[in-house]
């Protein structure tokens, strides 16, 4: 069977997990005085959250740690009910070797409704003797006050580009590929710090070809170069505004992107174009009101239109 390599490449120790460096300093304190809060990881997709937390579960519990940690996604459609009967069922048998605690690690906290939370915060006060709870959430200011206050709070960011060319090397050395050098710009750009995007486009490309370059990063990924993004919107400026739009269909047929794709590369772009920082504003406030428009069902192509008119004039 052909492995996933995010699981294959996920790190296991400490020390692998790259950046986060002073979250793993407190995180590594906790658990080798074998006691710790309740935690909260916040932070992007693709960081470490989970990572983190089975190698918190590993080092705590050792070869018993499957029987003493437990992993729930709080978003589990049939609703929090189910989460705390599980959690339930978890806390009720003593630890499995004598430790003083278990571990439930709930994953995505910040889709339960604020109802669903105060149920939450319940079950973590009743099972506070023999569970400590690790929750995982995008961002910590959708939690209520009360299960905040319950945790030590630790905010994951996006892995610097550093970071992600060492994971490139990594996987790159371990699967035989290799990787052009302008391919790190283009996997850090269109993964913007996520090491599972990272893994896995790298698997994707490696399906196709051992030989990874920007070019098979951005075909697979259904992304333009920044690059080219730049050269159609400096040439609407400039005022050919024809030659612009054939440019940008062009791209789009080549990478096959939908209209929200390049509004959203369109709008990474605006930042470096050659204008003056109003004009930036201005057309910054026109990319959401486009975007605003294709999410709610009107022509791509004549919105796209819009809005490159908007670069010219
Ligand atoms: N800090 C990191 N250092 C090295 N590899 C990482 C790191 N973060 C993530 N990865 C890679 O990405 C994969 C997914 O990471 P993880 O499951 O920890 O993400 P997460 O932060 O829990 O994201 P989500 O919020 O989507 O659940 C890992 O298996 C690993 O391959
Ligand atoms: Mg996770």
């Amino acid at each position: 069977m052909m492995e996933i390599w995010t699981e294959k490449y996920r790190p296991k120790e400490f020390e692998d997990i790259a950046g986060q460096e002073d979250i793993i300093k407190r995180v590594s304190s906790f658990v080798k005085s074998k006691n710790m809060p309740h935690l909260m990881f916040s932070g992007p997709a693709g960081v470490g959250k989970t990572t983190l937390s089975l190698i918190v579960a590993k080092k705590l519990f050792g070869e018993e740690w499957n029987s003493n940690f437990l992993e729930l996604n709080a978003s589990d459609e049939r609703g929090i009910d189910v989460v705390r009967n599980k959690v339930k069922d978890f806390a009720r048998t003593k630890t499995m070797g004598n430790y003083p605690f278990k571990v439930i690690y709930l994953d995505e906290c910040d889709s339960l409704t604020k109802e669903a939370q105060q149920a939450l915060r319940r079950t973590m006060e009743n099972y506070v003797n023999s569970c400590r709870f690790i929750l995982s959430c995008n961002y910590s200011s959708k939690i209520i006050d009360p299960i905040q206050s319950r945790c030590a709070i630790f905010r994951f960011k996006p892995l610097e580009k550093k970071h992600i060319v060492k994971q490139v090397e990594n996987i790159a050395k371990g699967e035989g590929l290799t990787i052009n050098s302008d391919a790190y710009d283009a996997i850090y750009a269109v993964t913007e710090g996520d090491a599972r995007r990272v893994a896995n486009i790298l698997q994707d490309c490696a399906s196709m070809t051992k030989d990874i370059s920007a070019e098979t990063i951005y075909e697979k990924v259904a992304a333009a170069r920044p690059q080219e993004v730049n050269k159609i919107l400096t040439i609407a400026v400039s005022g050919d505004f024809i030659k612009s739009r054939d440019m940008l269909l062009d791209m789009m047929l080549r990478y096959g992107l939908s209209g929200l794709d390049v509004i959203k590369q369109i709008h990474k772009e605006i930042w470096n174009l050659k204008i003056e920082d109003s004009k930036k504003v201005k057309l910054l406030d026109k990319c959401g009101e486009i975007e605003f428009r294709m999410v709610e069902g009107s022509d791509e192509f004549l919105q796209l239109e819009a809005l490159l008119a908007n670069f010219t004039i």
